[in-house]
């Protein structure tokens, strides 16, 4: 019998994909894992609310704090409840290498787009989308990676795609991608990860079934 991982989420935002992950727990969809902890890099995030409805403990971690103290901080807290994964759900705020390094494939993020289109340094939010309108891209989507210490650079563990439409804006595109595939994709990549489904060889990861 798998033990329930303890799963960190951190947050900058508004928390849709926590809430996503809170509703995947709730529907009984990550059997083996438990959301313990929700950390916000801003206090006024309303991500701290939805993880007050749902009795999740929350705390803000400030990212105006220097790295290090902003870090020593986080760690405090994964300690003091017993975090076995972390997972990056609109968290706007780097993590150091001395950080990750920590946590080697045990960090699991949701970048809007199909890495290694759009991503990197400057691609996050909206940014991703007006990148994709402005490319001319047909195809976007999501996925879900291990974190190392490159941004959105981690081995890909689960990815969707979502057709753009003509009309398009950055605010449509980022609604629908969430919709139809951050909302989808994550819950079921922290689900396989909590079931030790996922499989890391170098740079490619295998669900195993
Ligand atoms: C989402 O598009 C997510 O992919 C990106 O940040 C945006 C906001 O996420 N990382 P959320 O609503 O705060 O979960």
């Amino acid at each position: 019998m798998l033990k329930s991982a303890r799963i960190a989420v951190f947050v900058s935002g508004g928390g849709t994909n926590l809430q996503a992950l809170l509703d995947a727990q709730r529907d009984g969809k990550i059997p083996h894992g438990e959301i313990a902890l929700v950390i916000s890099s801003q206090a006024c995030a309303y991500a701290l609310e939805r993880a007050e409805k749902a009795n999740v403990p929350a705390h803000t971690v400030p990212s105006s704090l220097i790295q290090h103290d902003f870090e020593a901080a986080i760690e405090l807290l994964l300690e003091q409840y017993k975090i076995d994964v972390i997972v990056l759900a609109g968290f706007l705020s780097i993590l150091s290498e001395n950080f990750t390094k920590k946590w080697p494939r045990r960090i699991l993020n949701i970048h809007p787009s199909l890495i290694p289109a759009f991503c990197g340094v400057g691609f996050y939010g909206l940014h991703v989308h007006e990148g994709v309108l402005a490319r001319g891209a047909k195809v976007t989507g999501a996925t879900v990676h291990f974190v190392n210490e490159i941004a959105d650079d981690g081995p890909i563990i689960l990815q969707k795609p979502v057709a753009v439409q003509p009309d398009d804006t950055p605010e449509i595109l980022q609604k629908r991608v969430m919709q139809e595939a951050e909302w989808l994709i994550l819950p079921r990549a922290v689900s396989l990860f909590c079931d030790n489904k996922l499989e890391v060889k170098g740079r490619t990861v295998r669900v195993l079934s």
